[in-house]
């Protein structure tokens, strides 16, 4: 098996790692080799491991990945999630110790034991692994499924344990190859490979600050592992959780279930749906806040927004308007604010 050599000259001092024949991308090798390659989604889509090819030739897994603009493209720009080599290389990117795994990320096969409904479109998967299921509240794994091009990020919604659990809340996308293998193929006892874990947006027990927790459509997974991590912690104690849910219709409504089983729950735990289109046959029940989750999360919070440790995960455009609201219209230092980009 081939064994290259990846060099890597960025603004601090010069990092190498080592990427052999087999491997899945050039970042999976750097991250399990402990350097800290910048990256977010793993999946192509949000630019955030994007390197300057100086020396080498790499191969791309996925050209059309939205990650890299054409302007990239001629300039020599490379997705380190969406390639691997066959040359040693030299290339230029600025790694940085806060993209270090905290828990060494590793493959492994996961039994599937079985699916329960969440909503009329997210299910809840159960998956039991070889060994412990070591993770940060709020991390994700990658899952390669037969017959699916490229891997799909899954955020987990349980806590790290002992017996090898790992419970995923996937929403299942109309014609999407991943979301409807689960959901359609994936039989009790198939087996899947799984890879991780990794992310940033985990939880952070050390910030005195209460916590803030805003979930859209597929993102409600890490946010549940936030919270039912933080009562683990026992951070309910001294500090407070306020959990926002958006969806589209009142039918899309979840999380709270999950809430009402931690201990706190209507004293330190606060949860606060809303529906942008109150529409459809359940639309005439529906009571709560109608709008945009970010803006909800604006008003509840009015003058103390500055004072809470935030994380969100959703679709791209709920990202964009919550880091919008929070940084530029209010200030909220970025190291209080932690999210992932569902792509
Ligand atoms: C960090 C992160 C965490 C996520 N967590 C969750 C979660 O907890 N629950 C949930 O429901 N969804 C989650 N998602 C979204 C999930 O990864 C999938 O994008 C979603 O399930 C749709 O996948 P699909 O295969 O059904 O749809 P498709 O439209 O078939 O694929 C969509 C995604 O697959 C990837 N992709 C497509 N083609 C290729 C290719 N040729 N090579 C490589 N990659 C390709 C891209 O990322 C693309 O956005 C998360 C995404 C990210 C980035
Ligand atoms: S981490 Fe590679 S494109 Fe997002």
């Amino acid at each position: 098996m081939k064994d290259f050599t990846i060099h890597i000259h960025g603004s601090g001092e010069d990092e190498s790692f080592r990427h052999r024949e087999g491997d899945r991308s050039l970042l999976r090798s750097a991250l399990q080799a402990g350097v800290g390659f910048p990256y977010e989604c793993h999946s192509g889509g949000c630019g955030s491991c994007r390197f300057e090819l100086l020396e080498g030739e790499v191969d791309v897994l996925w050209p059309q990945a939205p990650g890299l603009t054409d302007r990239d493209r001629r300039r020599n720009r490379y997705l380190a999630c969406q390639c691997v080599t066959k040359t040693d290389l030299r290339i230029k990117v600025s790694a940085a110790a806060e993209y270090r795994p905290k828990v060494q990320p590793r493959v492994f096969r996961a039994r599937f034991v079985e699916a329960l409904a969440v909503t009329h479109d997210i299910l809840e998967f159960r998956f039991v692994g070889d060994g412990p299921a070591e993770f940060l509240p709020g991390q994700f794994a990658l899952m390669q499924l037969p017959g699916v091009e490229g891997s799909r990020a899954y955020s987990m919604s349980n806590t790290p344990n002992p017996q090898g659990e790992w419970h995923f809340q996937i929403r299942r996308v109309p014609n999407g190859k991943g979301s409807t293998y689960l959901a359609e193929h994936l039989k009790p006892g198939d087996s899947v490979e799984v890879e991780g874990p990794y992310g940033l947006a985990y939880l952070r027990t050390d910030s005195p600050r209460d916590i803030v927790c805003v979930a859209g459509g597929s993102g409600l997974a890490p946010v549940v592992s936030i919270a039912r991590g933080a009562a683990e912690a026992g951070m309910f104690g001294s500090r407070q959780l306020h959990f926002f849910y958006g969806g589209r219709t009142p039918r899309d409504i979840c999380g709270e279930k999950f809430l009402r089983e931690l201990p706190g729950y209507g004293e330190s735990i606060h949860y606060y749906p809303v529906v942008s289109l109150p529409e459809g046959d359940t639309a005439s029940v529906w009571k709560g806040e109608v709008g945009f989750v970010h803006e909800l999360v604006r008003q509840t919070l009015a003058d103390s927004i500055k004072d809470f440790e935030f994380y969100f995960a959703g679709p791209p455009p709920m990202s964009q308007a919550l880091q919008e609201m929070l940084m530029v219209g209010h200030q909220v230092p970025f190291e209080q604010i932690h999210y992932d980009r569902f792509f």
